[in-house]
């Protein structure tokens, strides 16, 4: 094994009284199959830095520490490092930010203006929110790219990827891991004694791990730190090269810059990557897990933001993992009945055996805008409708509809007059191909429907979903050969003959909305919708508010500082965020609304229990200021990426 590999050789495995490994025959086989509950699992998750300032430094080819913040309206929705630097974050508006750093480049996001068919960086946006509305095509196209090369630098039958929102993925190497040990250990080539998968392995023929410029979370107990590296050492030892390689990768071919978290789980590799930024990497490995755990309060854990975390709060009066450690499970359970109790006994612990998805399944895709003024006339409303269909149509198009690999079955619009909301559905017809003029005829069919109910103008709000995606048929049939089947059928006909499904029960205040019970833990986690930063960051847009396409961190409980920079004069009921204004209250009712149709939609749409978040897997990034600071003390120094080796793979 040659050190620069990252070992170094010890005594020749199986010598006379060695000890063996902790890990099996079967365990190490498990790893060829993504075995969910091996040890020796190796998940990786990769976070793009300041992601949508990239893409316009990127864009505009500025130079790497010329500060640059992405603006919406008068808002910033993404500020590089560079600005960071200089005390600018997401909450200042735009001439705040150029007080602390006058030579910002504070660059507005690309729009969509009334009456023309395509989005562009128009110069005028700022001041034109009442004609312009926000698109995220140039972002979406990028991770795209990224997605495609971090694809790319992997062995195309040996990866798992699962794009978990518009700037991060999940990898799970244990497949790659696998054969590179095998390559790499002859004495794991080798078959079982007695060939006996329970038997144990030869401990690993090296004593110490270089980890080179990686981030690793150290143990509190020096001594625990002797080298006597296991397995599990080793896997993630090999992951986190791999994880280095895949960057370089994207830094060579597209330079952007990510950081990234390796470790056992997708809940603890998602801490990871945000646990140091830009441009680094940071390894868990399973002996450190539960001391990187206890820096955390268990509310920034995914799931544990919400309802179920305030419960928990609230039972045993303290929000940290480290104290909630010593509570029995079976005090957990009796407080939050047996489910409940062993999955939050089981994630403190960084027990997380959910499952990397390659399949990215997009639920629903919505297109929004608030008025302000508001509009008064249908024509004004259809002007609207058509930036919704092009700007669904797009994306539509990126997920595959043209080739028929998905298309969405219903279209449902949504109007807001007053403090009351009206909504239409009806089905998209199967049986030809889609296109954006179909979109826009039915979502007009939808607002002449809720305009014949009478008092609707002004209105204050028109949101257009498409939802109920279903794989299409690919392969070598055309379009033409598409049968419509009967459920399909019917809605066809139902929609040709002009009859939009009512959706009375949808009249009701956004935020009174009926709710079902799913019993158990996914009863707290259906609870768990969190806001769209529109309310976080005071941004007061309808415009990023999640497109249910796991795009926006709409997942990621909001942080303490960006609450108590709130003023507080407005709050949700459903989820105690705060706002400066109205308009921002109204757009993040809007948002629930969009997710309650979502889960109404996903209820209706499959028995299997719903999730309400597409970008389920991840978890919160965020870290108290003083856990932070913690697990610094505990981090080695950064390195760049200029001395990260590069792997080969087999
Ligand atoms: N974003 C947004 N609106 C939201 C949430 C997120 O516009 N409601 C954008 C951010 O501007 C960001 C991207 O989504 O560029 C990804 O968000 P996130 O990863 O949370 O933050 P980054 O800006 O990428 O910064 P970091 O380096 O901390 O990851
Ligand atoms: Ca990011
Ligand atoms: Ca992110």
């Amino acid at each position: 094994m040659s050190s620069s590999q990252g070992f170094r050789e010890s005594s020749p495995a199986g010598a006379p009284g060695r000890r063996r490994s902790q890990f099996t025959y079967r365990h190490l086989s498990q790893l060829a199959s993504y075995s969910t509950t091996n040890p020796l699992r190796v998940i990786a998750h990769i976070d793009l830095d300041a992601f949508y300032a990239q893409c316009e430094m990127v864009r505009l080819g500025v130079a790497e520490d010329q500060p640059l913040a992405v603006q919406q309206w008068q808002g910033l929705i993404a500020v590089n490092y560079p600005a960071r630097a200089t005390g600018i974050g997401r909450h200042c508006t735009v001439t705040d930010a150029k007080k602390l750093c006058p030579n910002l480049i504070a660059q507005h996001v690309a729009t969509w203006r009334e009456g023309d068919d395509k989005w562009a960086y128009h110069p005028d946006a700022a001041a034109n929110i009442a004609t312009h509305k926000v698109s995220l095509d140039p972002y979406r196209l990028e991770s795209r790219k990224i997605l495609a090369v971090i694809k790319e630098s992997l062995p195309p039958n040996l990866q798992k990827v699962e794009k978990a929102s518009i700037d991060e993925v999940f990898l799970d190497l244990s497949a790659h891991v696998h054969s590179l040990l095998l390559e790499r250990f002859e004495e794991l080539a080798r078959p079982p004694p007695y060939d006996d998968p329970t038997e144990q392995l030869p401990m690993p023929s090296i004593s110490a791990l270089d980890w080179k410029a990686d981030a690793l979370v150290d143990l509190d107990d020096e001594d625990a730190e002797i080298d006597d590296p296991d397995w599990d050492d080793v896997a993630i030892l090999i992951g986190s090269e791999i994880v280095r390689y895949v960057r370089a990768a994207v830094k060579e071919k597209l330079k952007y810059t990510c950081s990234a978290g390796i470790a056992n789980s997708k809940m603890v590799s998602k801490l990871g990557s945000a646990y140091k930024k830009p441009n680094q990497q940071t390894v868990i490995r399973n002996r450190a897990r539960q001391q990187f755990l206890s820096g955390f309060k268990f509310t920034k854990i995914r799931n544990l933001g919400g309802k179920l975390g305030e419960q928990v709060v609230q039972l045993f009066n303290t929000d940290s993992v480290q104290d909630l450690l010593v509570i029995p499970v079976e005090q957990l359970k009796s407080k939050l009945g047996d489910d409940t109790g062993v999955w939050v006994h089981n994630i403190i612990r960084g027990v997380d055996t959910s499952e990397v998805n390659s399949r990215t399944q997009i639920k629903s895709m919505l297109s929004a805008k608030s008025f302000k003024p508001t509009i008064n006339t249908f024509e004004q409303g259809v002007k609207w409708l058509r930036i919704f269909a092009a700007d669904i149509f797009s994306r539509l198009v990126e997920e595959g509809v043209l080739e028929n690999r998905r298309r969405p079955k219903t279209i449902n619009l949504h109007h807001r007059h007053g403090a009351q909301t009206r909504s239409r559905q009806g089905p998209i017809p199967q049986g030809r191909s889609l296109d954006e003029s179909t979109l826009f005829e039915l979502a007009r069919g939808l607002l002449s429907q809720i305009v014949l109910e009478g008092k609707v103008w002004p209105c204050a709000n028109l949101s257009l979903s498409v939802g109920g995606f279903e794989d299409g048929i690919t392969g070598n049939m055309g379009i033409g050969s598409f049968l419509v089947k009967g459920e399909e059928a019917q809605a066809l006909k139902a929609n040709s003959s002009g009859a939009p499904q009512s959706r009375s029960d949808l009249r009701a205040q956004p935020t009174k909305r009926r709710r079902v019970d799913y019993g158990g833990i996914q009863r707290f986690f259906s609870q768990k919708q969190q806001p769209s930063r529109d309310g976080e960051y005071g941004l007061g847009s309808d415009d990023t508010s999640p497109t249910h396409e796991g795009e926006t961190a709409s997942e990621k409980p909001l942080s303490d500082d960006a609450a108590s920079e709130n003023n507080a004069a407005y709050m949700c009921l459903r989820c105690k965020t705060t706002f400066e204004d109205a308009e921002q209250e109204q757009n993040h009712n809007d948002w629930h609304l969009a997710k309650d149709l979502q889960e109404e939609e996903e209820r209706r749409g499959s028995s299997r229990f719903a999730h309400p978040s597409p970008a389920s897997a991840s978890t919160s990034g965020n870290m108290s200021r003083k856990g932070a600071a913690a697990h610094r003390r505990a981090g080695r120094p950064k390195k760049t990426d200029s001395k990260q080796s590069k792997l080969s793979f087999g």
